[in-house]
């Protein structure tokens, strides 16, 4: 058999360690070959395609990024996608089979893809961990330790100083990097899109923190709104056609908490650093287990499947499963880390 590989979305620590567990396993146990789609999506529906062998991919599990590139192209895009289209750019390439590494878009569309014939398994990917059919993802621990280290670096530079440092990290739609980055960094608030919290609670914490003589630092995830957020983007001067589409949301907290406190605020916006550079020995691991259940999947012609962490076992589990709802923080998790708040 011959397998093509694909990367897709944002891209992730841990990418190439799946692509090199792939294909070790792949040609020492099974004898199989293999390809790499360049740039997710495009390169399958453009058939654009690398070569993969074991010497492609050694010394790979400890490398950032991924070799084969990635985009946010989706596969009915263009005049060469869809499912026929794609069938028959497979045949010309003689592939047989593809594996494709991405989060929630990708596996909508790799089950859409199987639904329509395509042979295909997913492997799950995204450092906000919010995907449903998975217990964690691989890039979440690196994005969480290299949050973790800005709030350690932080606070002494607000200690010094005597201010409210606002840490803004990842996280779309679900607060996970902010809650373990703010839980492990000792962090005073954090703020996640799933917990609407005022600007006058904001206030209360960053106060009492400074009553007690420290220096206030909050952990804010970039999806996370205020329920007052039009006097947060008028304290910016932003009405309701130059707001940001998304982040910059410490960049408004921190002028309004110094406004409101008399207490000088800074922001960092953390951003793509999360996303860069080694991954963490777990993420490695993980991305390695899923790299070796994953071609096991191929060759058992598992196809509209998805391999997952379920508690420590990684697991085989329908595409569909992982099309349900995010996986967001549960009330007990955040309240859990709030006691600390303050
Ligand atoms: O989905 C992962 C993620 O890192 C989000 O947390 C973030 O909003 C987004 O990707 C950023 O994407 P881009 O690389 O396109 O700016």
């Amino acid at each position: 058999m011959k397998i093509g590989i694909l990367t897709s979305g944002g891209d992730c620590p841990g990418l190439n360690a799946v692509i090199r567990a792939i294909v070790l396993k792949g040609t020492s146990v099974y004898s199989q070959q293999f390809v790499g789609f360049r740039d997710g999506w495009r390169g399958l529906v453009e058939g654009d395609v690398i070569p993969l062998d074991r010497h492609r991919v050694r010394g790979l599990a400890k490398q950032g990024g991924t070799i084969l590139g990635t985009s946010r192209f989706g596969p009915y895009e263009g005049p060469s996608g869809g499912p026929e289209n794609i069938q028959k750019t497979l045949d010309r390439l003689g592939v047989d089979a593809v594996i494709a590494i991405g989060g929630e878009g990708t596996q909508a569309a790799s089950k859409r893809l199987a639904d329509a014939g395509i042979k295909i398994i997913g492997v799950p990917k995204t450092i906000d961990n919010d995907l449903g059919a998975t217990d964690y993802t691989f890039g979440f621990d690196t994005a969480v330790e290299i949050a973790t280290e800005a709030i350690d670096r932080l606070r002494t530079t607000g200690d010094s100083h005597k201010r409210c440092m606002v840490l803004e990290v990842m996280g779309r739609h679900v607060g996970w990097i902010a809650l373990h980055s703010g839980m492990a960094g000792g962090a005073h608030a954090i703020l996640i899109p799933e917990q609407p919290v005022s600007i006058d609670q904001i206030v209360t914490w960053v106060e009492s923190v400074r009553d007690r003589g420290r220096a206030p630092l909050l952990v804010v995830a970039e999806g996370f709104t205020l329920d007052t957020m039009d006097e947060a983007y008028s304290t910016k001067g932003l009405d309701g056609f130059n707001r940001p589409r998304l982040g910059g949301i410490a960049e408004i907290l921190a002028p309004m908490i110094e406004q409101r406190t008399g207490i000088e605020s800074r922001a960092t916006v953390l951003g793509h650093i999360q996303r860069g550079g080694v991954p963490t020995a777990y993420d490695r691991v993980l991305a390695t287990r899923l790299g070796l259940a994953a071609i096991d999947t191929v060759l058992a012609e598992r196809w509209g499947n998805m391999v997952a962490l379920r508690g420590t076992e990684v697991q085989v589990v329908g595409l569909d499963e992982a099309l349900g709802e995010l996986k967001t923080v549960p009330q007990h998790r955040y309240d859990e880390a709030a006691i600390l708040f303050g």
